[in-house]
């Protein structure tokens, strides 16, 4: 009965202190900024300096999916009782998620509502396709839909926040975690940033099925030295600032409401304790208004980087950093009341970050109802049907033709298919790495897929060998498969678990039981199409050579198979457009479309010259290079017209294509538009992509398509260190891909 009694009254006082349902609201229906600010202070008065620090403390249940090393074992629910635990991660199931609340809402003292948070960057039960592809398929309202679909999916589950868009540039496919960014160029991955957020976030974070988006991981994590995940980042801030920070401001301008602190060092001083980064940069220059989490352990982590001597130390440079929640090492609550004793930290430094975490909470509609999250009610939100085809038609945009010899794709339907590979009758090797809470049992493989277009007679599969390992008598069971067929689809690549995090890589070869497994089924005769299944690029220059095609279908998701029996049938052209270079091998690594050219640039490829900036027996060009994709029709440009040939600083500036769909079947072509600054105060890369635009065009079509280059996307971060534009000639392109060659010329005066 008094815990009955207790409840109520702890229920009741909730409810009358931030009923933000009965908050004043602005003019867009939202609760207005002043009000959240007065509900914020409300409640802090109330808080003690143990509860303040709680709020900035989010832990992981051992029953919890585990992201990182794991740390001690911990019984959360007392650290909620206590108000020592503002948000829980990786929670597993959805009836815990209910059951923590409660126990935070009815069992702590001023009953503040958990955050819970987890890494939905793909889609939560239906999985899209891993983010490298998804950015493939240079579409953002496909790619702003299956976050949003994501949010929806995530807040039905209880999760309300997620640690994505991930927004690290990165050039190196020895790090696994490409298979989460958006790929090499900032331009791009700008764009599909801004459309990531506002996919999670909607326009009203109190909306029910809006979640909160996270940008990570901050700052320039993608650019570990020799590609090993962890590594030291070394750059300078004019490269920072140029090529790695775009995609993160992109992202906090499109409000994202937090932001993660990555594990790597930046100029010698670990992002989770630099208050250059977290400071200066993203909240003074970037403008950013929420709260910072570091990464899993990134807190307690300097003492291993050696520039704390110990978690003391630790939580007291990241809080002085302006870093507002530590994520599972539990510094903060573990010395927080220690530091201020100290006066290493200032109560007024805790009150801040906390007052930010707060806020959001409020943003979120978490006080106005615990509970809007999740919850038995909401299980019939999952797998809609419509959601599904979103994720079908995400997947087959991301799928890149690489290679299509003799026209050998798209099947005309008759043929006899043999499917072999260890990856083409697996649902969970579909769903590649960071699966949020998807369920491989409801992946469609790619032979269900393939036999529900051709039906069942028409496709049989024999996994032939498994990823690293021959399997006895695998080859020859997929030997015999390929004589009974008119064609092979093999599948090659490397499986979920070489993508994401901890996968750093020395080869990025594909695995010799699988290359000797090709060898076996090429010797048949056979036409072989192979299908490329990887969250990175490859070195595949063997593969080339023995197979007639090469389809590029990533961990293509849920929905994998339906896409791929979609593209391989024709039903949909293949439209997919690399976002990171494929390069002709490992030695060319980091090679990317927007280089500098140095001052010996090797602008033959067949030059024999000595002094340039080449190598010996390697070409300088990719195997495949940014924005390359084939379609089963072709596309010619013509009439480029710079509209705006001289153009003052601070103007836009104007230019046209002509792009014809000169083949016999419908597709999609993504036109590009790349610029190269001839002459200015820094070196400049060879090329920058400006614009693109997806346009589909019946056979024979043609469609003039119009770019407008802002005078923003022309800033660079001059010699003066000022990120702005300067005056001077460029060279412009449109076209297919980063090798344009359609140009035209501007100046800006
Ligand atoms: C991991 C990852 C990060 C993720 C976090 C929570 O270590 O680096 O991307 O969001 O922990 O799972």
């Amino acid at each position: 009965m008094k815990l009955f009694l207790k409840t109520v009254l702890l229920s009741a006082i909730v409810c009358l202190c931030y009923p933000l349902s009965a908050a004043p609201k602005s003019d867009d229906g939202k609760v207005s900024e002043k009000e959240i600010a007065r509900r914020v202070e409300t409640l802090m008065k109330k808080m003690t300096l143990r509860e303040k620090l709680g709020q900035l403390t989010q832990l992981r249940p051992s029953t919890g999916t585990v992201t990182g090393p794991s740390g001690e074992p911990m019984v959360v629910e007392d650290f909620i009782r206590e108000g020592c635990c503002g948000s829980l991660l990786s929670v597993r199931k959805s009836e815990d998620i209910t059951r923590y609340q409660r126990i935070a809402v009815d069992s702590s003292r001023l009953g503040i509502p958990l955050l819970f948070g987890k890494d939905i960057i793909h889609g939560c039960r239906i999985v899209f396709p891993e983010n490298l592809g998804l950015s493939s398929s240079w579409d953002m309202d496909v790619i702003e839909k299956s976050a949003r679909i994501a949010a929806a999916e995530s807040a039905a589950y209880g999760i309300a926040w997620t640690f994505s868009p991930m927004c690290d540039i990165s050039t190196d496919p020895r790090w696994g975690r490409v298979s989460e960014g958006s790929g090499e160029d900032p331009y791009l991955g700008s764009a599909i940033a801004r459309a990531m957020v506002h996919g999670y976030q909607g326009d009203d974070l109190a909306d029910k099925s809006t979640i909160i988006a996270c940008v990570k991981h901050f700052a320039a994590y993608g650019a570990p030295q020799a590609g090993r995940d962890y590594h030291t980042v070394d750059m300078s801030e004019r490269m920072f600032r140029d090529r790695y920070l775009p995609p993160y401001r992109a992202a906090v301008e499109a409000g994202a409401a937090t932001v993660m602190s990555s594990f790597n060092d930046f100029d010698a001083i670990p992002a989770t304790g630099n208050k250059w980064l977290l400071q200066t940069v993203l909240r003074d220059e970037l403008g950013f208004k929420g709260f910072v989490v570091t990464d899993y352990n990134a807190v307690h982590e300097m003492v291993e980087h050696g520039v704390a001597a110990d978690g003391k130390e630790a939580a007291a440079l990241a809080m002085d950093a302006h870093v507002n929640m530590d994520m599972v090492d539990s510094d903060f609550i573990k010395y927080g009341e220690e530091l201020v004793r100290e006066k290493r930290i200032s109560e007024k430094t805790i009150d801040m970050l906390c007052r930010e975490v707060l806020a959001v909470k409020f943003r979120l509609g978490l006080f106005d109802d615990p509970f809007r999250y999740g919850g038995k009610a909401r299980e019939n939100e999952f797998y809609l049907p419509e959601n599904m085809e979103v994720a079908r038609d995400a997947a087959r945009k991301s799928m890149v033709l690489l290679q299509n010899n003799d026209d050998i794709l798209p099947l005309n339907g008759t043929e006899r298919i043999a499917l072999i590979g260890p990856y083409g009758n697996s649902g969970d090797e579909m769903l590649g790495a960071w699966r949020g809470y998807g369920e491989s049992s409801r992946a469609v493989t790619f032979l269900a897929g393939l036999q529900e277009r051709f039906g069942r007679e028409n496709v049989s599969f024999s996994e032939g060998c498994k990823p690293f390992a021959a399997i006895e008598g695998g080859a020859d069971a997929a030997v015999a498969a390929a004589r009974d067929a008119d064609v092979v689809l093999l599948t090659l690549g490397l499986p979920s678990k070489c993508s994401g995090e901890a996968t750093s890589l020395t080869s990025i070869e594909v695995p010799q039981a699988q290359r000797d497994l090709l060898d076996a089924v090429a010797a048949t005769g056979k036409p072989v199409v192979v299908l490329l299944v990887t969250g990175r690029p490859m070195d595949i220059g063997y593969e080339t050579e023995k197979a007639d095609a090469v389809l590029l279908t990533w961990h293509a998701g849920t929905m994998a198979g339906k896409a791929l029996a979609d593209v391989v049938s024709g039903d949909f052209n293949p439209s997919g457009r690399l976002s990171m270079t494929f390069p002709l091998n490992i030695g060319q690594v980091p090679v990317h479309y927007n280089m500098k050219r140095t001052g010996r640039p090797m602008l033959d490829p067949a030059s024999r010259a000595k002094y340039l900036s080449r190598y010996m027996f390697t070409p300088n060009e990719p195997r495949y290079c940014f924005g390359y994709g084939l379609s089963y029709t072709t596309f010619d440009y013509s009439d480029l017209k710079v509209l705006t040939p001289e153009v003052a600083v601070g103007e836009p500036v104007k230019v046209s294509v002509k792009v014809t769909n000169s083949g016999k079947r419908d597709g999609a072509e993504v036109v590009q538009l790349y610029i190269r600054d001839l002459v200015a105060s820094t070196t400049r890369p060879v090329r920058e992509l400006k614009g693109f635009e997806r346009v589909f065009l019946k056979a024979g079509e043609s469609k003039t398509v119009e770019f407008v280059i802002r005078p923003e996307d022309m800033a660079f971060c001059r010699r003066d260190m000022k990120f702005a534009q300067e005056a001077g000639d460029f060279h412009v392109w449109a076209g297919h891909d980063s090798n344009a060659e359609l140009q035209g010329m501007f100046t800006v005066k």
